[in-house]
C-alpha cells in the first residue's frame, strides 16, 4: 500500500495537469479582459481587427480584419462573429475574402482595414464600407459591399474616394431615422462627416469637416450630444485618442481633449468604433479600440472598455476585466481569473 501512495499521487497530478492545464490557456472567460487574448467559441483567436458591432434582434454580430496566418496572401478578409453577450463569441465565418479587385489601381501589398457594416432598412440590405488602398496608402478610397444576410457573403460592388476626396481610416454612424454617415480621414484638411444615400451605397453630402488630423473614428449620440472620437496620425503606434462634442452633426465642434491621461497613450491601444447599450436600467457606450502588434497582426488585442459619459465628457477608465446585462445595460467588473 506504502508503494502505491505515491504512484496514486503520480497518477492524479498527471490526470490533473491533462484535465487543466489545456483548458486553462483556452478557456473561455466569462469576462472582457481588455489586452488579454481573447478566443471564440471554437478556441481560436478572435480576428475581428478595426472593427464595429451590428445588432441584430438579440444578438451582436462583429465584423472585423481577419489577420489570422493562414490566410491567402493574395487575399483580404473580413471575419464575423456572433454573441448575446459580448463576451462568448460564435464565428460565423469570412463574410469578405476578396482579391485584389482593381489591380491597375492596387499593388500587390493592397490594404482593406476597418470594416464597417450597416443594415439598410429600406432595401433590406447589410452595407459594409471599409478603407481600400494601395503601397504606402496613397490610393486613399473607400469599398462597398452588399450582402443580403447579416452575416452571409458580402458581394464587392465598387471602391471610390467619398466626394471625390482622400479617405483612410473610417468610421460609421447611423442615426435614429436610418440616416447614415460616413467618417473618414481626408489628409489634406483633417476628417469628415458624410451623408450616406437612401440605399447607403453612395455618399451622397458633406455634413461638417473637421480640421482635425484625425482617425480611428467613432461617434456616438449621447444625451442631446454628439461625441467624436479619433486617435492622432501615429500609424501603428498609439498616442493620446481625443474627443470633441457638438450639439448638431454639422457642428460647431467643441475643442478636442485627451480621453485617457496622455502618459497612456489611451492605455497602448487605438480606437476604433463606439458602442451603444441602450438597457432598461442605464446605456452604456463601450470604446472599442486596438492594441496593434504591427509584427504580428494576427496578435493584436482588443481593448474594449466601458466609458465615463455625459454632459460633455468623456473618460475611458483604466482597463480591468468587465462584464454587461445586455438587457439592463448594468455594468460589473468581476475579479481576473488567475
Ligand atoms: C493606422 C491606421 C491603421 C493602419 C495603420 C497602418 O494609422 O489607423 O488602420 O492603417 O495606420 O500603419
Amino acid at each position: 500500500m506504502r508503494r502505491c501512495i505515491p504512484v496514486l499521487f503520480a497518477v492524479c497530478l498527471l490526470f490533473l495537469g491533462v484535465s487543466l492545464c489545456p483548458a486553462s490557456g483556452k478557456r473561455a472567460r466569462d469576462a472582457i479582459c481588455p489586452g488579454a487574448s481573447w478566443r471564440d467559441t471554437d478556441g481560436h483567436l478572435i480576428q475581428a481587427h478595426g472593427g464595429c458591432i451590428l445588432k441584430r434582434g438579440n444578438e451582436y454580430y462583429l465584423f472585423g480584419e481577419d489577420r489570422s496566418r493562414r490566410n491567402q496572401p493574395t487575399r483580404r478578409y473580413v471575419g464575423c462573429y456572433r454573441s448575446t453577450d459580448l463576451v462568448h463569441w460564435h464565428y460565423c465565418g469570412e463574410v469578405v475574402s476578396l482579391k485584389n479587385p482593381d489591380p491597375k489601381l492596387f499593388t500587390n501589398d493592397w490594404i482593406l482595414e476597418r470594416p464597417k457594416v450597416l443594415y439598410n432598412r429600406y432595401t433590406h440590405q447589410y452595407v459594409m464600407y471599409a478603407h481600400i488602398d494601395g503601397r504606402g496608402y496613397s490610393i486613399a478610397r473607400v469599398a462597398v459591399f452588399v450582402s443580403r444576410t447579416v452575416a452571409g457573403h458580402y458581394h464587392y460592388l465598387r471602391n471610390f474616394r467619398p466626394l471625390g476626396h482622400q479617405s483612410r481610416d473610417i468610421g460609421i454612424y447611423q442615426g435614429r431615422h436610418g440616416k447614415a454617415y460616413l467618417l473618414f480621414e481626408d489628409r489634406p484638411t483633417g476628417f469628415r462627416i458624410a451623408e450616406l444615400s437612401r440605399n447607403y451605397l453612395r455618399v451622397k453630402r458633406n455634413i461638417c469637416l473637421i480640421h482635425q488630423h484625425l482617425e480611428g473614428l467613432g461617434l456616438v449620440h449621447y444625451h442631446g450630444l454628439y461625441y467624436v472620437l479619433g486617435s492622432h496620425l501615429t500609424g501603428w503606434g498609439p498616442n493620446p485618442d481625443v474627443y470633441a462634442t457638438a450639439k448638431s452633426l454639422h457642428g460647431p465642434w467643441s475643442a478636442f481633449r485627451n480621453i485617457a491621461p496622455a502618459r497612456t497613450n489611451t492605455y497602448d491601444s487605438q480606437s476604433g468604433y463606439l458602442l451603444k447599450i441602450v438597457g432598461t436600467h442605464r446605456t452604456a457606450v463601450i470604446y472599442m479600440g486596438d492594441r496593434w502588434n504591427p509584427g504580428q497582426l494576427w496578435n493584436t488585442r482588443y481593448i474594449w472598455m466601458p466609458l465615463q459619459i455625459g454632459n460633455g465628457r468623456l473618460w475611458l477608465p483604466k482597463p480591468r476585466c468587465w462584464r454587461i446585462d445586455v438587457h439592463t445595460g448594468v455594468l460589473s467588473y468581476p475579479r481576473p481569473a488567475k
